[in-house]
């Protein structure tokens, strides 16, 4: 069977997008092929890692298209339009609506930086969690990767890893260490077991 076809939906620096790719790179994801970044920021950094990498992009800005039933609609269409199998949310900052969840069941997976259900939901984005985590006082954190469903943060769940969280960790601190060790490691990872699964 043929590579599962990935667009990666991501609204700012691209550093998982990175990560996919070099995954992809060095042969650790055989059974998929990057066709397309969907951004919904022009200024995003992710689409100069695109370009460089000769990966088709897609913008559909959030100020320039404020409707966002309309967004999603172009998202759709293009998703369609290039016949994907797998949607990667990498720091995808629209929430997409129930009617992309449901069309994409079991073909649209998350990353979230931290240990799910702890630390997830409405408003959880970014430096966000890392700033709650820290006031909450916990001694561990990590990433999660999970099924895209309606529920916001709430699909099977994928992938864990566990971070520590430090001594006179700010959220930035943190965050960094959450990436480097947890989410660009597991990320990749699930990218291939889903597409695994998927070219079945
Ligand atoms: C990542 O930390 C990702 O886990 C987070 O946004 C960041 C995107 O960074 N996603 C969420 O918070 C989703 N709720 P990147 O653009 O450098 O990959």
């Amino acid at each position: 069977m043929s590579a599962v076809r990935i667009a990666v939906l991501c609204s700012g620096g691209g550093t998982n997008f990175q990560a996919i790719v070099n995954a992809k790179e060095a042969g650790l994801i055989p059974d998929g092929e990057i066709v397309l970044v969907v951004c919904d920021h022009a200024g995003a950094y992710v689409l100069e890692r695109a370009k460089k990498y000769g990966i088709e992009t897609a913008v559909f800005d959030r100020k320039s298209i404020p409707d966002r039933a309309l967004r999603e609609r172009a998202i759709l269409e293009t998703l369609e339009a290039h016949e994907v199998g797998l949607v990667v949310f990498a720091g995808f900052m629209t929430i997409l609506s129930e009617t992309f969840t449901k069309k994409y069941a079991g073909r649209a997976i998350n990353i979230h930086p931290a240990l799910l259900p702890s630390f997830g939901g409405q408003g959880m984005y970014g430096l966000h969690v890392h700033e709650a985590v820290l006031k909450a006082g916990v001694k561990v954190t990590g990433a999660t990767v999970h099924y895209v469903t309606e529920v916001c943060d709430g699909g099977p769940i994928i992938a864990q890893k566990a971070v520590e969280v430090k001594e006179g960790d700010t959220p930035e601190i943190l965050q960094k260490r959450v990436m480097r060790e947890a989410e660009w490691v597991i990320f990749p990872e699930a990218v291939e077991k889903v597409c695994k699964e998927l070219s079945r």
